[in-house]
């Protein structure tokens, strides 16, 4: 068994609300909050510092190999990413880190560390995990799998006021044709992508508020869960 008692999936694409609502989520449990995404973003980020070409596969692997990701619960069920012992939390969602993200995230070996390394942190306990694979491959004996899905618009809206509130200077437009070439390159890489588990509960937050969509999934939570 890959997992601790007590594991919960959040999957969906960019904006869709998973790591607001998994948060949450994680604080009504009592669970711990994992967001895998910040590992991808992690490393993307210390490739650009290092000047690590973003197309090469065998050198992110290696510059992976040497990189400690650490996640830590923060007040109001927040993470902190600790990369190589420096706090880089401030600096994952940088416009350089979007647009690089997806790549780094589509090769194989990265990929297959990574999940090693969140098997290994579902081991510890309860936990709510959020990514692209989680209900499908990370984690695929998961208690509870939850696919969150909104509009285009939604999400663009959404990144775009979350990106102004962190003080980045950003267009809709740009927002929204970036969602979209990253949502085709998570969903269309040959290995592990963006996909519904057959077994996941479908939630399409177009029209909903943060607190309806925690509300339902707390419900759908504590009946399974017992
Ligand atoms: O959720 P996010 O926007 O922080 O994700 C950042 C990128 O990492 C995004 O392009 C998808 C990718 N990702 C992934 O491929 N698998 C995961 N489990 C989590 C994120």
């Amino acid at each position: 068994k890959e997992t601790g008692a007590g594991v919960i999936a959040v999957d969906g694409p960019a904006g869709a609300g998973k790591s607001t609502v998994a948060r949450r989520l994680a604080a009504e449990l009592g669970f711990l909050y994992l967001d895998t995404g910040a590992m991808y973003r992690a490393l993307a980020l210390k490739a650009l510092h290092e000047g690590v070409d973003l197309r090469d596969e065998a050198a992110l692997a290696s510059l992976l190999s040497d990189t400690t990701i650490d996640l830590y619960p923060a007040p109001e069920g927040r993470v902190r990413v600790i990369v190589d012992g420096a706090d880089v939390t401030d600096h994952l969602r940088s416009p350089e880190v979007n647009a690089s993200v997806a790549l780094v995230a589509g090769f194989a070996s990265v990929r297959s560390e990574m999940v090693s390394r969140q098997r290994d942190m579902a081991r510890q306990g309860a936990v709510v995990m959020d990514g692209r694979d989680i209900g499908t491959f990370v984690l695929p004996d998961a208690e509870v799998k939850f696919f969150l899905t909104a509009s285009l618009e939604a999400r663009s809206e959404r990144r775009c006021q979350e990106l102004t509130r962190l003080g980045y200077d950003v267009s809709l437009e740009r927002i929204r044709e970036e969602i979209q070439h990253r949502d085709l390159l998570d969903s269309s890489r040959p290995y592990a992508p963006l996909a519904m588990a057959e077994d996941a509960v479908l939630i399409d937050t177009t029209h909903m508020e943060v607190n309806e969509v925690v509300a339902r999934m707390l419900a759908i939570c504590r009946h399974r869960l017992g």
